[in-house]
């Protein structure tokens, strides 16, 4: 039985609506997903809500509902209709207030306990609720202003609340040499590099147990043994990991789907929860012998006014303010060509529109908007003859198979940045190749051999537009399945999706005879009415 690529999102809070943070990290990991399956591998593509806790529970309380209604209705109308419009392709949707998820959480906390892992203790100190952590008292900021006298989260810059309580412990502490140990056999475990080093450091200056349940409200999963105390949140939510893909399932066919598919490949997650990710999990998953993630990748923050776009601090922006105006391929594809993944970087409406309109309208769109028409126009919309290549066709053909290979490199290290540079200069080099060899001029001579190089030429743009759909279909399915029809790709090839990316690079697939459909522009012009200005 052959390892699944498993990739996950974190499970998102439903205290809210989501916004386009939140859809920076789930369209990363859907990419990702789209690129393994493109390769022809078996993937598992997770995602979900995070629902217990005090976060949820007192934002259900400020609505007016009971914290399940509040979530089901957070869920079916904002979270999943939100990846449905971008066109989020998860093969799952765990809801930790799900019974196979609550009935293995319990499961996994009494073994540990079983373990001697998890004892009773006294908690006291700060917890910040946005963050649903424990804080450590150096970490906190003085208060101004308003807050004046009180001692505030550095994350969210409200004040923390005071918990004194009796509760469970796991043996954290005891894990920070086997933690340090598998760091160091495994620098790949956790990326980027500055993530690493993060999470090393704070490793080295020992580790302390970590306080797992809560007594003072009862929104969570309750600890087995003590119905008095409700699992802490994030405990709880770690665990959709495992328990999503079948931990501690009886039937046959879950074992089987857990032993295909843990250990995760890539946990993808913003650099908020890091420490959780490569501190707390492998832990817990240490204590129950488990095998842990390969990979904790740790991107960027998205910044809105220099600041980490949040609905707390009011700066969130919801996916459709900007998949309406824009659509929802362009969305995808400028969230990951802006800046860097691993990196900070600035959402702005002005790049945004920039972008869309020099690559993706006038780049990418333009491309095949020429082709379409010169192929009807010309050749009455079928596929010439490719003829004898010159130099200029083998250039293309070379570059196709060299993006080709340095896209998957890039994807490799999870460089969706890399990739979108990578197939970009395909598109660059088809619109300087249709610059240069001015196929409208060379249709207006009647003898044989400029006829027989225009058929060069549009078959030459054809192959590398079916190389673009490819490549490209990952980051902007919609767009590319129509660009895949309009170059007759479903009839010549079979479906966009089961076209393998080792074969897209070899150059002369697209059968002669293929029939070219001109459609809808891929990129239309944007409405002049920006909801940016408020128009
Ligand atoms: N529920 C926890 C995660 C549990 S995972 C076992 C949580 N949820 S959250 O709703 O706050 O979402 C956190 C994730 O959303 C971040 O880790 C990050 O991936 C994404 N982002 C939220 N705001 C973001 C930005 N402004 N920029 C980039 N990503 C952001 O934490």
């Amino acid at each position: 039985m052959s390892k699944t690529f498993y990739v996950t999102t974190p499970i998102y809070y439903v205290n809210d609506a989501p916004h386009i943070g939140h859809a920076y990290t789930t369209i990363a990991a859907d990419v990702l997903a789209r690129w393994h399956r493109q390769r022809g591998e078996s993937v598992w593509f997770l995602t979900g809500t995070d629902e217990h806790g005090q976060k949820v529970l007192r934002s259900a309380q400020a609505g007016g509902s009971s914290p399940q209604e509040w979530a089901d209705r957070l869920v079916a109308e904002a979270w999943q209709p939100t990846w449905r419009d971008l066109d989020i392709s998860n093969d799952d949707f765990i809801r930790t207030t799900e019974e196979r998820h609550t009935r293995r959480v319990q499961t996994f906390l009494q073994r540990l306990y079983d373990k001697g892992e998890i004892y009773e203790g006294v908690y006291e100190g700060p917890y910040c609720v946005a963050c649903e952590e424990f804080k450590l008292p150096g970490e906190l900021i003085e208060g101004e202003g308003r807050d004046a006298g009180q001692r505030l989260c550095p994350v969210h810059r409200r004040p923390v609340e005071q918990v004194s309580e009796t509760n469970y412990f796991f043996r954290l502490s005891k894990y920070a040499d086997q933690l340090l140990e598998h760091y160091a056999a495994h620098p790949e475990a956790v990326e980027p590099e500055s993530a690493r080093n993060e999470v090393v450091q704070f490793i080295r200056q020992g580790l302390q147990d970590l306080s797992i349940s809560r007594s003072s409200f009862d929104w969570g999963v309750k600890v087995p043994w003590d119905d008095r105390q409700v699992v802490y949140v994030w405990f709880d939510a770690l665990l959709n990991y495992i328990t999503a893909v079948g931990y501690d399932a009886s039937e046959p066919e879950l074992r089987e789907k857990f032993e295909s598919t843990w250990p995760a490949d890539v946990h993808l997650i913003g650099k908020d929860i890091l420490r959780f990710h490569a501190v707390i999990w492998p832990a817990m998953l240490m204590a129950a012998g488990l095998p842990l993630p390969r990979k904790v990748f740790a991107h960027g923050w998205l910044l809105v006014s220099g600041e980490k776009m949040s609905k707390t601090r009011l700066t969130g922006i919801a996916p459709a303010q900007l998949t309406g105006y824009f659509g929802s391929d362009a969305f995808r594809y400028y969230i990951l060509r802006a800046f860097p993944f691993g990196q900070d970087g600035s959402f702005s409406w002005e790049e945004m529109t920039a972008r869309y309109t020099a690559e993706l309208a006038n780049g990418l769109g333009n491309l095949a908007s020429r082709l379409t028409a010169m192929t009807e126009r010309y050749r009455g919309g079928v596929i010439p003859s490719p003829g004898e290549p010159t130099e200029a066709e083998q250039r293309l053909g070379e570059l196709a198979a060299r993006v080709t290979t340095n896209a998957d490199a890039a994807m490799e290290k999870l460089d969706f940045y890399g990739a979108l540079a990578a197939i970009w200069e395909l598109v660059v080099a088809l619109n300087g190749y249709l610059t240069e060899q001015q196929p409208w001029q060379v249709a207006k001579r009647d003898d044989a051999a400029s006829q027989q190089r225009l058929d060069a030429i549009l078959y030459a743009a054809a192959e590398g537009l079916r190389v673009l759909a490819i490549l490209l279909h990952p980051f902007m399915p919609r767009t590319c399945t129509t660009l895949w029809a309009s170059v007759g790709g479903p009839e010549a090839l079979g479906p966009l999706a089961a076209q393998p990316l080792a074969e897209a690079a070899r150059w002369g697939r697209l059968p002669v005879g293929a029939r070219v459909v001109k459609g809808e522009p891929l990129f239309p012009r944007l409405p002049d009415e920006s909801p940016a200005t408020g128009a």
